[in-house]
């Protein structure tokens, strides 16, 4: 099996390679099939991560929440701490700004925390996924960390564009599964 560091470069290559056009049909493809797992739609208070560049796109996803009256949660980089900080925001242009690594985060000065037990559904991203509900991050152990500290039984569900699904992937005894695969 190819080590952790080996799937991450490759994927990562891949990612760079992946034109916008295509990037946005497959993001548009998995929002939709999002909206009909109802794991997500019966969901009132879920933590979305903040989508990089090349990830599969939350933005719109998001801004259906937001209209539909959900709570919607997300991720802030650690400052100090290695954990992720949760925050609810209410508005997606108002409530995040432009981070240090170039990533959208939510505005500290302007929202609220939310503790990782408060959340009803988890939508994840990662570098890579296996069919079993692995889940390889960019290596720092963020998502594994809130993971761990959310209730059992929220649905757990990972987006990726197909080509960040693999047969298997290696796992450490912290890594934490997804339940629910979305690809496109
Ligand atoms: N629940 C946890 N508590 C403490 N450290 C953790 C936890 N989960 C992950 N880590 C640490 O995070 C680091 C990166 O984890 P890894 O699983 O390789 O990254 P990623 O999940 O981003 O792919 C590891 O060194 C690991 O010890
Ligand atoms: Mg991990």
């Amino acid at each position: 099996m190819k080590s952790k560091k080996e799937i991450r470069e490759e994927i990562r290559q891949k990612l760079k390679r992946q034109g916008k056009k295509e990037r946005d049909q497959r993001s548009g493809k998995i929002y939709r099939l999002l909206l009909g797992l109802p794991q997500f739609r019966d969901s009132t208070k879920p933590l979305i991560y903040l989508s990089l560049p090349e990830e599969v796109d939350t933005l719109p996803l998001i801004g259906w929440c937001l209209k539909e009256g959900k709570k919607v949660v997300v991720p802030a980089m650690p400052t100090t701490d290695q954990a992720f900080e949760l925050r609810q925001i209410t508005d997606l242009a108002k409530d995040t700004q432009i981070g240090g690594f170039g990533m959208l985060e939510p505005r500290l000065d302007q929202t609220k925390k939310v503790t990782p037990q408060e959340i009803d559904c988890a939508v994840l991203p990662a570098l890579a996924f296996d069919r079993s509900g692995k889940r390889l991050g960019r290596g720092g152990g963020y998502f594994d960390k809130v993971l761990a500290n959310i209730r059992k039984g929220v649905p757990r569900i990972g987006l990726a564009f197909e080509f960040q699904v693999m047969n298997d992937i290696p796992t450490d005894v912290h890594d934490q599964p997804i339940d629910h695969l979305i690809s496109s």
